[in-house]
């Protein structure tokens, strides 16, 4: 069984090409969900519930949060990858036919228009499960993974119109190495870029993850291959992840009926700021404004923070599930 969570930052573990070797076509796309019971306690699932998976991905936690509302709970689950919810519906066709869960491909910044076309709101919780599946990294052909050559795509949804072709491909040299640096915090980024510069066009994952280790001179021993963080900082651009964040969360406030509970889990150190800052500002009485001569303005509280702190998984779901280990939860309910 293939064990994944999202991916941050040097996350892409080095298994063997042959890993999947004999498993049976549907654990391949099994996806092991990561911070299950911390989701579904946070969330207060129970039976009856209506509740919205906006990152349906390999259907982990759509799935246990069907088990755990059982035998009435209803989920409207979105992914912006078409294989994605085409894989989920057949897995859990079971829920499919029950009426139980309805998929969507749709990206989550169009969560408000989505959820009232399917006449879903309000709702009583909100999961957002950020970054990518196990079973696009396993996909050669959809260009997430330095690990199996294939063509330099790395788009959730294919017909969106940007791919890390065209960026790795035409972007200038200082705006490739802004981009390496900022979203994937890779020290080198500077370097790695003058050499993509100098060296491009590339079309292939393959041909890519060669460069990067050239261009910072090989392995040296390290753990992570050079080209991870390059990797995750093209698909955070590719996908416009950040501002996709950014959209989504005030949508999931006015989508939740007050006590509804929103979980966000998070891979990246951009990401997880963007919520943390999102929640203490909608959950604070007073909004900062310079221009007011107080200096802001008192405000009713959108909602109340459940995790001061972020819930981390522990040391056994990280030996179970490496790619986990950069994960954080955060849950917030709306007043
Ligand atoms: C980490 S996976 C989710 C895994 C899932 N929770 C499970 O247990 O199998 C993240 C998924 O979110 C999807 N995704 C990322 N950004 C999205 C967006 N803006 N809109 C919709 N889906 C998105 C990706 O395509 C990917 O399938």
């Amino acid at each position: 069984m293939m064990v994944s969570g999202g991916i941050q930052a040097g996350d892409e573990e080095e298994t063997p090409m042959d890993a999947h070797a004999g498993a049976h076509p549907s654990d391949l796309y099994r996806h092991v969900p990561v911070l299950l019971e911390a989701v579904l306690e946070g969330l207060q699932i129970r039976p009856g519930m209506r509740m919205v998976d906006a990152t349906v991905g390999g259907g982990g936690h759509t799935e246990a949060m069907l088990q755990r509302s059982a035998p009435d709970g209803l989920v409207l689950g979105l992914d912006a990858d078409p294989e994605a919810i085409q894989r989920v519906a057949e897995r859990l066709s079971h829920a499919v036919q029950a009426g139980r869960l309805r998929l969507v491909q749709s990206n989550f910044t169009q969560l408000r228009q989505t959820v009232h076309t399917h006449h879903f709101a309000p709702v009583d919780a909100i999961l957002l499960d950020l970054g990518v599946s196990s079973f696009q990294l396993d996909l050669a052909d959809r260009g997430f993974s330095f690990q199996q050559d294939g063509p330099l795509d790395m788009r959730f949804d294919p017909a969106q119109p940007l791919s890390a072709a065209d960026i790795v491909n035409t972007w200038p040299e200082q705006e490739l190495a802004d981009l390496i640096y900022q979203y994937g915090e890779e020290r080198r980024s500077r370097r790695i870029a003058r050499y993509l510069v100098r060296h491009r066009p590339f079309e292939t994952t393959g041909q890519l993850a060669q460069a990067v280790e050239r261009a910072v001179g090989g392995r040296r021993g390290e753990r992570l291959h050079p080209a991870t963080r390059t990797f995750q900082a093209l698909r955070i651009a590719v996908n416009q992840e950040l501002a996709a964040l950014e959209s989504v969360l005030p949508q999931c406030l006015e989508l939740l009926k007050p006590g509804g509970r929103l979980a966000v889990i998070s891979f990246h150190s951009l990401e997880d700021r963007i919520v943390k800052r999102w929640m203490q500002a909608e959950a604070s009485s007073f909004v900062q404004d310079p221009s007011h001569p107080q200096g802001g303005y008192e405000k009713m509280p959108g909602l109340r923070i459940i995790t001061r702190k972020p819930i981390v998984p522990d040391a056994a779901e990280i030996q179970h599930n490496p790619r986990s280990r950069s994960a954080k939860l955060r849950i917030a309910e709306r007043l």
